[in-house]
């Protein structure tokens, strides 16, 4: 054969791999194929620093370059939470969407519902970089971010043009923080209910950040009173109130989950729900990821059992009347439906999106649809609590 011959054959098989390569690849991505996602695309994108990661992740939902997963929401999958209807109870929690860039895009990916934030008043970088990091034989993530963000009137901005569009009906959360260097961080919360609750289905007051030096100390029964008190008084001011959750720090001792507990049993410090947990301080459990003792906030596997417990004793100190919102480690329906059993009445995730991606979504809900059929419950509202026995039930009420 002709050498130039030989190079006409040669360039029209690396054409044809290549095409047929693409064509695969491209078919893989539009069906949100798991296993094209967990073998190709993630480890890709892992490549990149983890901040840059998350970057194009919110770019690529925000530009909907994923195309919306097909499956269709199983009935039994159907709740609601503080009157608020999901069509499934699998959010994206808070940190993920910082700025409401991406709220359709996650929408499609099939969340039930997306909380967005936290949102400063005024717009903040955070701290310095890097401040993300992942701990990728620990499948999670340690951060501290310290509250980036475009500020109160961008975000609500996005969110108002998005709602006037009428394209979008989905639930939106908004997760308020405070400014780094704000002189009255009650306000701060304040004036985020008073600009976003008419847009907002519901609303969150994160004190419980591990990055925003003294935030948590704002879970203080003391500090806590002023604030929910303020909060109170400024929901029913307003012509649109919406429901407030109070989103909490794992690293809670008992005895201060009981004072929160009793301080939102108060009727002019009542909240509507809860958001059981924020990422933790704690570096007690086994780590085996080299950057494990990094400053922030730990997310993730490490973080689940300790967020699972922590519901159920939420959920016990409350007699099972605040709605709780579970976060922490949940990767699949049986992580979701452990945090329903402890008493979480809708889940969150995050850090599984970034190691798993968009088909986390379908594969928790399609596992939890199964769980719940499978151990006879016929909604999500059925099994709520249900894995606290009959016996520390009774045990519970006589102390309470
Ligand atoms: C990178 C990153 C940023 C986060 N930023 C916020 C935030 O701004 N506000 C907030 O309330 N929680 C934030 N979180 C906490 C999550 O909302 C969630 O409570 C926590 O990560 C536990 O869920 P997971 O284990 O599924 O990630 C952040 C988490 C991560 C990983």
């Amino acid at each position: 054969m002709s050498s130039s011959k030989f190079f006409r054959k040669l360039r029209s098989l690396v054409f044809i791999s290549t095409a047929a390569t693409g064509i695969t690849f491209g078919y893989s991505y539009y069906r949100n194929d798991e296993n094209f996602f967990r073998t190709i695309l993630i480890p890709s994108i892992m490549m990149l620093e983890a901040e840059q990661a998350h970057r194009l992740a919110v770019l690529i939902c925000k530009w909907k370059l994923l195309p919306p997963v097909s499956y269709k929401d199983p009935e039994v999958l159907g709740t609601s939470i503080c009157n608020i209807s999901l069509k499934n109870p699998v959010g994206i929690a808070a940190g993920f969407d910082k700025n409401a860039e991406a709220i359709e895009g996650l929408s499609q990916l099939g969340f039930g519902f997306v909380e967005i934030g936290s949102v400063t008043p005024m717009p903040q970088a955070g701290n310095q970089k890097p401040r993300v990091f992942r701990l990728k034989e620990d499948e999670a993530i340690i951060n501290r971010y310290g509250f980036n963000s475009d500020g109160h009137e961008q975000v609500w901005h996005r969110i108002q043009q998005l709602r006037a569009s009428g394209r979008f009906e989905g639930v939106i959360g908004v997760n308020l923080g405070k400014n780094k260097t704000s002189e009255d961080p009650v306000s701060d919360y304040v004036e985020g209910l008073k600009l976003f609750s008419p847009c907002a289905d519901y609303l969150v007051i994160n004190v419980s950040s591990p990055n925003t030096p003294g935030l948590r100390d704002m879970q203080h029964k003391d500090t806590l009173k002023k604030l929910l008190t303020e909060v109170n008084k400024t929901k029913s001011s307003l012509e649109t109130p919406k429901p407030i959750f109070l989103k909490l720090a794992p690293d809670l001792t008992h005895d201060e989950l009981k004072d929160i507990c009793k301080t939102i049993k108060r009727k002019e410090c009542q909240v509507d729900g809860l958001i059981i947990s924020n990422t933790t301080i704690d570096r007690s459990v086994t780590l085996r990821s080299s950057n494990s003792q990094e400053v922030g906030g730990l997310s993730g596997r490490p973080l689940k059992e300790k967020s699972t417990r922590m519901i159920e004793d939420a959920y016990k100190l409350t007699d099972g009347k605040v709605p709780i919102i579970g976060a922490g480690g949940i990767g699949s329906g049986q992580d979701a439906y452990d945090k329903i059993l402890a008493g979480a009445s809708a889940i969150q995730l995050y850090s599984s999106f970034v190691y798993q991606g968009p088909p986390v979504v379908t594969k928790v809900k399609k596992e939890l649809d199964e769980l719940l059929g499978i151990n006879g419950y016929d909604s999500v509202a059925q099994a709520v609590g249900q894995g606290i026995t009959k016996e520390k039930r009774s045990i519970f009420s006589y102390f309470f």
